[in-house]
Formats: C-alpha cells, structure tokens, sequence
C-alpha cells in the first residue's frame, strides 16, 4: 500500500512545514500547526460508504428483481430531455462530445442554470468571472448553481462533499487531473483514472454526473475510446459553427433510443430550443427556384421537412466534380448513375452539387426521392412545385421504394400546408385519404413525368 503523504499547514497564515513546530515561523504565532493529508493512500478519492464497497452481489431470478419506479431528473430543456430518453437518470454519467465552440458549455451552463436541482458546474477551462460573464447573457439569477474552477479531482470531491449537489456538470474531462497519476491532464491514463472516479462517485451517490468532452479532428471524442464504454450515455453536439443551428444526438444511450434528436439555435443569449424545427429549415422563399426540393425525413420519431438544394452545371475540367454537404457522396453518386442509367439523363459530364439546407446532415435514405427532384429541376432549370414534397427511397433499378412511418411523414406535410407529397406507391397506408393529395410512384421515370410533365 502506497504511503498516506500528509503535510504540515499553519491554520493561521497557511504556511506549509514538513514536520511540526510548535510556532510558526511565518506568523509567529503558537500552536496553529496543524497536519493535513494531501494525498490518500488508497487509490480512489470518491470515499465509498462502508456498506456500498462490501455489498456483496448474488444472482438473482429475473423475475425477483423489483423494479423501483424509474425516476429522471427532469433538465427543464425539453430536447436535451428527449435526447436523454426523458431526463437524466440517477447515478448516471453523460458525456457531452463536440467541436470546439459549437457550445457545448453554453448547453451545459444554460442547463445548470435552469435546473430546479443544486447544480455544481466545475469548469477547468474557464475562469469564474468568465463564467459569470457568458451566464449574464443566459440567465443571471439562480441560486442553485454553484460554480467551481477546479482541476483536481481530490479538491473536486472535497467540494462536492460540503455542498452536495444534486448534478455535477465538469467541463471537461480532458482538463482534469488526479495526484495518482503521474502524467498531464488530458493524457490518456488521466482521463481514464479521473473518469473512473467521477464514476466511482455517481453510481455510489446516484448523482447524475455530465462529462464534456473535446473531439478529435476526426469527429471522436477526445481520449481513450473506453470513456466511451465507461460512460452510460454517449451525446454528440454537432452542426456547423458558422450556421446558427446545432443538433444534439445520442450516440450511445442505455437509457433510452439513439435516434433521437434535439435542435437548437444559437443567438445572442444563449441557445434556444427549436420545437418546430420544420418551420425553421425551410427557406421561406417566396419565389420558385429551380434546383431546390423538399423531403419528408424522420429523426427518430420526430418527423422532419428538410430543403435539398441542388446545383446541375457543365464541368469546366476533364473530370466532373460531385459534392454533398450534408448527404452521402457516394449516395449521391448511386443517383446519379440511377438517373443516368435508368431515366436517360446525360449527367456525366456536368459538375453536381449537393447541398441540405440549415447546415444539418441526414442519412435517411427517405430524401432519395427529394435529391432526385433537386438534381433534375436544377438541371432542366424548372422549378418543383413549392406545395410539393417527397418522400421515398430509390433503388438500383429505378424503383422508388416506401419508407417507414409513411403516415407519420404524411401528417406532418399536411400540418405544414403542403400540398401534396410523392411516396411509393408500394406504401401500406391504413386509410386512403389525407388532408393532402398523396402521389404514388413506382419508378422514377414517373416522377420525372410528374414532376416536369
Ligand atoms: P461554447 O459554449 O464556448 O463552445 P464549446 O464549449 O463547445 O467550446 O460556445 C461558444 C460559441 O457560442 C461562441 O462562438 C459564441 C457563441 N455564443 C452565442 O452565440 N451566444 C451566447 O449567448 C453564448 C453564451 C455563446
Ligand atoms: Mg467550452
């Protein structure tokens, strides 16, 4: 077992000693000496309760396991709620992964500062006044959240223990530092330690802990991958700085689904929650521009009209160039082909470019059918009808193939006052009218014939 490391400090002036001594030299006072650990010899610092580290586990039948009433700690932010399956669980640890000023502490501040809980924000990478300042724009008045700037997780846990909050926010991992380690913070072996002690603590007080964390240029968090396993929620805080819009996705949830989705925007004061968020990524052109087309996507449960804008011209070099922002290359390349090969369009030798609209990415293979029309209006520069939206897949043969929850995209066009949306017509719908005229296609030269007569 390691030694307890202890120093001697005057109670008076703080004078540090190696040994005892009966007046300070530094204050000349008497008897203000005092010794104080300054390192524990046992590894964690979280210090366990005598029952929780000799519980003693034993197997048991499923069905004897009681389920006590799962209770979340509602975060007051409705889609950071949704993202975490309905609010943070006791004794869970979240960590909060994104690029840098994409405002994840911004997220995390706004969030402490609005919880009904007693919050403790640590942060490592700014300064109080700092804090103070950003807070000023958000929301100045609460009296719940304690602000500590604070590396070290010994002194971490030594405030946590006076104050004892209800949810500790550390912003971030990557600045912590533990004394049994001898490496810098944000080394791999550091964080992991610091992770395990925060961890440590969670699960032994049911305190929700939330991690930030750095990504990596690569888009992964920064550190060991096995924070990822060690954590129990994984959330990615992602968008592009220069829009004014970010997504909060759950990557790793085992608590709730993954394919939940938050949006907020970012303005002067913070962020805000986007609750409809189809209202806002549609441009509110008024004119018809060719080039551009809607789809009916869904993000997780949450139905979504997004814009695809896209640009059809000659290419100037040898090789044509095709980019996507927001969709996948090679996606785009598969529909390409599909039109060149099965709808007759000669999109060889014409530069292609991709675009979603509002800076967010999508992967439902549902705004096919949308880039199609995006693709082909921009090329024969005719417009798509602006009551017009789509929603289907595309597949190697032509066929536009139906989607999940159909109804669902259906309703929400509707709602939007669309006037009519392009499906599959393999679609299986339970009843056959809705507020909007349903066009059902079954190859894309259809749509081509319906889109551009
Ligand atoms: P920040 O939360 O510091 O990012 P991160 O912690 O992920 O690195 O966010 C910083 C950006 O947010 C910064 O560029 C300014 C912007 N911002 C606003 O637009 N409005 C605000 O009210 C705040 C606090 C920040
Ligand atoms: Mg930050």
């Amino acid at each position: 077992m390691a030694k307890v490391k202890t120093t001697f400090f005057c109670q008076n002036c703080g004078a540090q000693y190696s040994k005892w001594q009966g007046q300070c030299t530094s204050c000349k006072e008497w008897n203000t000496i005092a010794e104080e650990i300054i390192q524990k010899a046992e590894k964690s610092t979280w210090k366990s309760g005598p029952t929780s580290s000799h519980r003693a586990s034993k197997p048991l039948k499923i069905s004897e396991i009681t389920q006590e009433k799962e209770v979340r700690l509602d975060t007051k932010n409705l889609e950071l709620n949704r993202v975490l399956g309905g609010g943070l669980v006791p004794g869970s640890l979240t960590l909060l992964g994104g690029e840098p000023g994409i405002g994840k502490s911004t997220l995390m501040l706004q969030v402490a500062l609005s919880l009904p809980y007693k919050t403790l924000y640590v942060s490592g990478e700014e300064s109080a006044q700092q804090i103070k300042m950003r807070a000023e724009r958000i929301r100045p008045d609460s009296d719940r959240c304690f602000i500590l700037t604070e590396t070290k997780t010994q002194n971490i846990f030594r405030n946590i223990q006076e104050i004892d909050p209800d949810i500790v926010v550390i912003d971030s991992i990557q600045t912590l530092h533990t004394d049994y380690i001898e490496s810098s913070a944000g080394s791999i072996s550091q964080i992991r330690e610091c992770a395990t002690e925060l961890i440590k603590f969670a699960k032994e007080t049911a305190t929700p802990v939330i991690l930030i964390g750095h990504i990596t240029k690569d888009g992964n968090i920064a550190g060991p991958k096995i924070l990822e396993h060690m954590v129990d929620t994984v959330l990615q805080f992602e968008g592009d700085r220069n829009h004014v819009y970010r997504i909060l996705r759950a990557h790793k949830n085992r608590f709730g689904s993954t394919n939940e989705l938050g949006i907020y925007e970012m303005q002067g004061n913070g962020l805000r929650e986007v609750m409809n968020p189809s209202e806002v990524l549609l441009s509110k052109n008024e004119e018809r521009l060719s080039g551009t087309a809607i789809a009916a996507t869904l993000e997780g449960i949450r139905p979504l009209m997004i814009e695809i804008q896209a640009l059809v011209s000659s290419a100037v070099y040898g090789t044509p160039q095709r980019s996507a922002t927001g969709y996948n290359a090679k996606r785009l390349n598969m529909i390409l082909a599909v039109l060149e090969k099965r709808a007759g369009f000669k999109l060889a030798a014409k530069d292609v470019f991709l675009n979603i609209t509002g800076g967010i990415s999508v992967d439902d293979p549902a705004i096919d059918l949308a880039v199609i029309a995006a693709v082909l209006s921009s090329n024969v520069d005719i417009p798509v009808d602006k009551g017009l939206c789509l929603a289907a897949e595309i597949g190697l043969a032509g066929e536009v193939r139906p989607v999940t929850k159909i109804e669902q995209r259906i309703s929400e066009a509707e709602k939007l006052g669309f006037q009519s949306i392009v499906i599959s017509k393999y679609c299986k719908l339970s009843k056959e009218d809705f507020g909007i005229e349903v066009i059902k296609v079954g190859k894309v030269q259809d749509v081509v014939k319906h889109l551009f007569g």
